[in-house]
C-alpha cells in the first residue's frame, strides 16, 4: 500500500448553486474522496455566478452544509464587480477570469475590465485564467505589467506551454496546470468518445500538443481535473455543453504515467499536493492521508462513479492503482468505495 498526502484538485466545477442535477457539493466532494482528493477548489461559473458577496456567502454556506471533503472557492471576475472584487479576496482561493467562451455566461471581454481587475487584485492572491491562444498572451502581459500572480488553467496546446515556459524564464509570476484529459486524450479519440461527449474547452488537441505537454513537464506546476460534469442526456443532445468529469480517474491515470516512467512519484505529489497547496494558499490538513493500492486493476465504468453525471470520457480504460482509504483530519472518511464522512464534514480551507 502506498501512503499519499490528501491530494488537492485546484480546478473543479461542483455546479452548486443552479445545476444540482449535474452535481452538487455532496456528490462532487464524494467523487473527490473516491479519487484521493481531500480538498477541491471550486469554480464560480455557477448559476448565479459567484461574483458578489451574497452569491459567495450562499455558496460557502451550501458547501459547509454538504461537502464531505475540504474545499475553497474562487471568486468570478465579471464586468460588474471590478470595484467590489478586492473586498472579497480574503475569503477565496483566487479570482477566476474567463477570457474565452466556455460553459455559462461568466466571461470578460473588455480589455479595460481585464486590466482593471488585474491591477486592483491583491498581489498575494492568484488570478486563475481560462485563456486560450491569444487571450493567454494578453493575460501573461497584463499580469506581468501589474506584477500579479497569474495561474493559467488547463494548458492544452504546444504554443501555449512554450509561451508559459518563456514567461517563466523571464521571471514572470506565472504558474499553470494541465488536465489528465489533455495529457491522455487527443482529437483522434473524439469518434470513440462520441461527438457530443467529447466536447470540452479547451478542445482535445493534436498529438503534437499532447506530446509537447509531456516534453515540458517541468513547466507544469499542477495537475487539475477540471471536473466539469454534465448529464449524459445533455452531452448526447443537439447542443452538448463542454466538459468532462475527472475527479475519479485523475490519480490512476497519472499513476499510470509513473509506472510507465514518464513521471516520478515525487513529481506526481508535487503537482497534486505541494504546488496547489502553495499556489492557492491552502491551509494544512493535519492527520490526513490517502491509502492507495498500486496493484489493483480496474476498468472505468461511468455507472460506478460517485459523480452524479455517471459517465466518463475514459469509459472502458483499464487502470492500475486504486484509492482504498482516505483519512481526513483524523477521521476515516472513505473506505473501499464507501463514503463514511457525514455531509458537512468538509471545511473551508481559506
Ligand atoms: O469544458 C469545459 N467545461 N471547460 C470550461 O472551461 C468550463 C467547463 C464547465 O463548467 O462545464
Ligand atoms: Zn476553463
Ligand atoms: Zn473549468
Amino acid at each position: 500500500m502506498l501512503e499519499l498526502p490528501g491530494l488537492i484538485d485546484p480546478h473543479v466545477h461542483l455546479r452548486e448553486p443552479g445545476a444540482t442535477h449535474k452535481e452538487d457539493f455532496g456528490s462532487g466532494t464524494a467523487a473527490a474522496l473516491a479519487g484521493g482528493f481531500t480538498a477541491v477548489l471550486a469554480m464560480p461559473n455557477t448559476d448565479p455566478p459567484l461574483t458578489t458577496q451574497d452569491s459567495l456567502d450562499a455558496a460557502i454556506t451550501l458547501a459547509s452544509r454538504k461537502a464531505v471533503c475540504d474545499f475553497a472557492i474562487f471568486l468570478g471576475a465579471g464586468e460588474d464587480n471590478i470595484q467590489s472584487a478586492t473586498d472579497l479576496a480574503q475569503r477565496v482561493c483566487g479570482m477566476k477570469m474567463y477570457l474565452d467562451q466556455t460553459y455559462g455566461p461568466l466571461r470578460l471581454q473588455q480589455l479595460g475590465s481585464i486590466a482593471d481587475h488585474v491591477q486592483r487584485w491583491p498581489k498575494d492572491n492568484p488570478i486563475a485564467a481560462h485563456s486560450e491562444g491569444m487571450s493567454l498572451a494578453a493575460i501573461l502581459l497584463i499580469g506581468a505589467l501589474y506584477d500579479k500572480h497569474v495561474h493559467i488553467c488547463h494548458v492544452s496546446l504546444r504554443e501555449e506551454i512554450l509561451l508559459i515556459k518563456a514567461a517563466k524564464e523571464k521571471g514572470y509570476r506565472v504558474t499553470c496546470e494541465v488536465t489528465p484529459h489533455h495529457l491522455f486524450l487527443t482529437e483522434d479519440d473524439q469518434p470513440h468518445i462520441g461527438e457530443g461527449r467529447a466536447e470540452v474547452r479547451p478542445r482535445l488537441a493534436a498529438k503534437k500538443d499532447r506530446d509537447a505537454l509531456w516534453e515540458n513537464l517541468e513547466v507544469i506546476d499542477c495537475f487539475a481535473s477540471d471536473h466539469a460534469p454534465h448529464t449524459l442526456d445533455e452531452k448526447d443532445s443537439k447542443n452538448p455543453p463542454p466538459g468532462f468529469p475527472g475527479l475519479e480517474t485523475a490519480l490512476a491515470l497519472l499513476f499510470g504515467a509513473v509506472n510507465d516512467g514518464r513521471l516520478t512519484m515525487d513529481g506526481l505529489i508535487a503537482r497534486m499536493y505541494t504546488n496547489p497547496q502553495r499556489i492557492f494558499g491552502i491551509r494544512n490538513q493535519e492527520q490526513t492521508r490517502v491509502e492507495f493500492d498500486p496493484d489493483v486493476r480496474w476498468e472505468v465504468k461511468g455507472a460506478d462513479l460517485q459523480s452524479r453525471c455517471k459517465w466518463s470520457p475514459f469509459e472502458g480504460f483499464n487502470l492500475k492503482g486504486k484509492v482504498r482509504r482516505v483519512t481526513l483530519r483524523g477521521r476515516l472518511v472513505f473506505e473501499d468505495g464507501v463514503i463514511l464522512a457525514p455531509a458537512g464534514f468538509g471545511v473551508n480551507l481559506v
